[in-house]
């Protein structure tokens, strides 16, 4: 492929150089066949040891963990069955499709993104890859997954990396997956997990979402929960392998597995109750719905908000985090410079996989604030919390919070008598 060397050009200055009615630069370089190719400045960078351009397409560096956590899963899923034909719905520059091809040794991928502009930046960047296990697409994601299904072409890992909430996908890349296949996908929409727009979560997930102090872990939940409601229409259910929030965005990604069939109970899939006096969390079941009410009132009225339905489930799969961190150490991503936060991030997932740990994390700032003291270091409650027999873990979400099946009520007592001890033991 020949590229002519041009000073680049802004689209509109070609316009206005050839007076025409507005084209994509793929249509205005096929209109003028002295032109072979046309390339947008080039812009490169690295990751994981890949060196690819990203021109002016849409790229984060900061989602490079996330794209580590997809090829790592993918990579999984390889070595268990022995195919991976991945539809990467929304590429960008193609850099998740050159990683899913080179790290996780892909049999082929379709990359897509609608923007026909990237072509020749995907296309370039792919060709590192050997063999032509690859093809370049640029339809709108819903259609180019609906004529999927209807060709029964199905895939085994499908990653939409849309913006917004992202939940318009959900049907068609279900209906294109493969059953026990993977489906990643993200959702930016953080005003809607932090319960500013219920209406707007309402329509998107199915949720009735109100101000929480965990919004970001309801983000996740309500992505997860509107997967689940898409799922069981087509008589398949949804298990999240991992769930990751980063702050950045905020993006809201999960990696779900599609699977046969309705989901066994729906004791996943249900609400909860927040209190504003005391500040416990509960999962509420569907058949509870008409006797809510908190531990420490019957006027539930006053100080409860019930949200949902979402998932209510673990986040994550342990058994499958564990594979990832192996993995991961295997091929050295643990021991390099960017090795260490995935490491950190992997390990905080597992302790959070505890199916004991409910909905919700404790914030240090809402314990402190209702103890009316300076709280010890969180280790120091954490160590208290599980002598006391309680499930407990940090938050990948949240660094100045716990995870814990311990009601605020009795962590607030345990804070309390944390510094009670500490006093006595300062007096002697
Ligand atoms: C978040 S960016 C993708 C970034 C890329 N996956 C990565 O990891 O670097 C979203 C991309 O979706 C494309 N896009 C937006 N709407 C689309 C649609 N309806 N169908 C397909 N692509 C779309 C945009 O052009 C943009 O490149
Ligand atoms: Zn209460």
């Amino acid at each position: 492929m020949s590229t002519v060397s041009l000073k680049p050009l802004s689209i509109t200055q070609i316009m206005s150089t050839v007076s025409l009615k507005p084209l994509s630069i793929s249509t205005f370089i096929s209109h003028n066949p002295n032109m072979k190719s046309f390339k947008l400045q080039s812009h490169y960078k690295t990751e994981r040891a890949h060196q690819f351009d990203v021109g002016d397409t849409f790229f984060r560096t900061e989602s490079a963990t996330a794209r580590d956590l997809g090829v790592l899963s993918a990579a999984l899923y390889r070595n268990t069955t022995g195919s991976l034909r991945v539809l990467d719905a929304m590429c960008g520059c193609g850099i998740r499709s050159l990683r899913y091809l080179a790290e996780a040794d892909a049999d082929f991928v379709v990359a897509n993104d609608a923007n026909e502009d990237y072509r020749e930046i995907i296309s370039e960047n792919l060709s590192q890859v050997e063999g032509k296990r690859w093809e370049v697409n640029h339809l709108p994601a819903t259609r180019l997954l609906a004529e999927c299904y209807v060709r029964k072409d199905y895939f085994d890992l499908i990653d939409v990396d849309s913006f917004g909430s992202g939940s318009s996908y959900l049907r068609v890349a279900l209906d294109a997956v493969k059953l026990g296949g993977l489906l990643y996908i993200t959702s930016t929409d953080g005003l809607s997990s932090g319960g500013h727009r219920p209406q707007q979560s309402l329509a998107a997930y199915g949720a009735y979402v109100w101000p929480l102090p965990y919004s970001n872990e309801i983000g996740l939940r309500m992505l997860i929960g509107g997967a689940v409601r898409e799922a069981s229409v087509l008589g398949y259910h949804v298990v999240p392998l991992f769930s990751y929030y980063s702050y950045h965005g905020p993006v809201f990604r999960v990696l779900l597995q599609v699977k046969r069939g309705k989901s066994p109970s729906s004791r996943y899939y249900s609400f909860i109750s927040y209190c504003d006096r005391c500040g416990n969390t509960r999962a509420i079941s569907w058949s509870e719905l008409g006797e809510i009410s908190c531990l420490c009132s019957t006027n539930a009225s006053r100080s409860l908000v019930v949200s949902g339905p979402l998932w209510t489930g673990p986040l994550h799969n342990a058994p499958h985090l564990t594979e990832m961190m192996s993995l991961a150490d295997q091929w050295g991503w643990l021991s390099d410079g960017e090795g260490k936060n995935l490491e950190k991030l992997l390990k905080q997932m597992i302790d959070e996989s505890d199916p004991k740990l409910p909905v919700g994390y404790l914030n240090a700032d809402e314990i402190a604030s209702r103890a009316k003291l300076n709280l010890p270091p969180l280790n120091t409650i954490m160590n208290s919390l599980h002598e006391g027999g309680y499930a407990v873990s940090r938050s990948h979400i949240a660094p100045n919070a716990i995870k814990t099946d311990c009601p605020m009520v009795e962590c607030v007592k345990i804070v309390k008598q944390l510094q009670q001890l500490a006093e006595m033991s300062s007096y002697h």
